[in-house]
């Protein structure tokens, strides 16, 4: 059983999906939020998990990084999950969890990296998008892709309503990418996500 640590920065959707399928193959050991009166830190703590808030505001990203490596190394963290996280991590954080830090961004990547996701989706008129967990590299939503979900993109859609749909995907998304990690069945090797039976 794989002891892993959630960061969040907001609602923690993602996060209470991956309480809800907490099966043999992994535990959230403990919740991590940047954004102190985050909502998932009351998800975390009816669930009996552990949290704390490491606010980043008034630290260099270095320094911040190393107060939330510090409490992951402390609490014998195995993997770490971003669920709506929205710092941007310094490489040698990422490097040295490299693939154990996994983060659901809400596209088909390669496309639509970073922010205004869903707004930019609509302007290009595509039919499709969709969510994405991807084992993460230093270059912001570059790494590789672990596992996909699509959703229809409608002809009248807002950003969102299309956010919405997605939402709904990454909710089955996400644990299963998790099981996958935390069973061994994927991993970063030589920049690639290698899957095995
Ligand atoms: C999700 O759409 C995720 O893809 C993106 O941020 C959102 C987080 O939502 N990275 P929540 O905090 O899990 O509700």
């Amino acid at each position: 059983m794989k002891r892993v640590a959630v960061l969040i920065s907001g609602r923690g959707s993602n996060l209470g999906a991956l309480i809800a399928a907490q099966d043999a193959s992994y535990r959230v050991i403990l919740v991590i939020s940047n954004v102190e009166g985050a909502a998932g830190l009351d998800k975390a703590q009816t669930a009996g998990i552990a949290t704390l808030v490491i606010p980043h505001t008034g630290k260099t990203r270095e320094a911040f990084d190393a107060e939330v490596d510090g409490a992951l190394r402390a609490a014998g963290a195995e993997l770490v999950v971003l669920a709506g996280f929205m710092r941007i991590l310094s490489d040698g954080f990422v490097r040295g969890w490299e693939g154990k830090l996994i983060n659901i961004h809400p596209s088909l990547l390669p496309a639509y990296r970073g922010t205004r996701v869903h707004e930019r989706v609509i302007e290009a008129g595509d039919v499709l998008s969709g969510a994405s967990v991807h084992f993460v590299v230093p270059e912001l939503d570059a790494g590789p892709v672990i596992a996909r979900a699509t959703v229809p993109v409608h002809p009248d859609d807002t950003p969102q309503a299309l956010a919405e749909r997605v939402l709904v995907v990454e909710l089955k998304l996400y644990p299963e990418a998790l099981k996958l990690l935390a069973t061994d069945k994927v991993a970063l090797k030589n920049g690639l996500a290698v899957f095995t039976a």
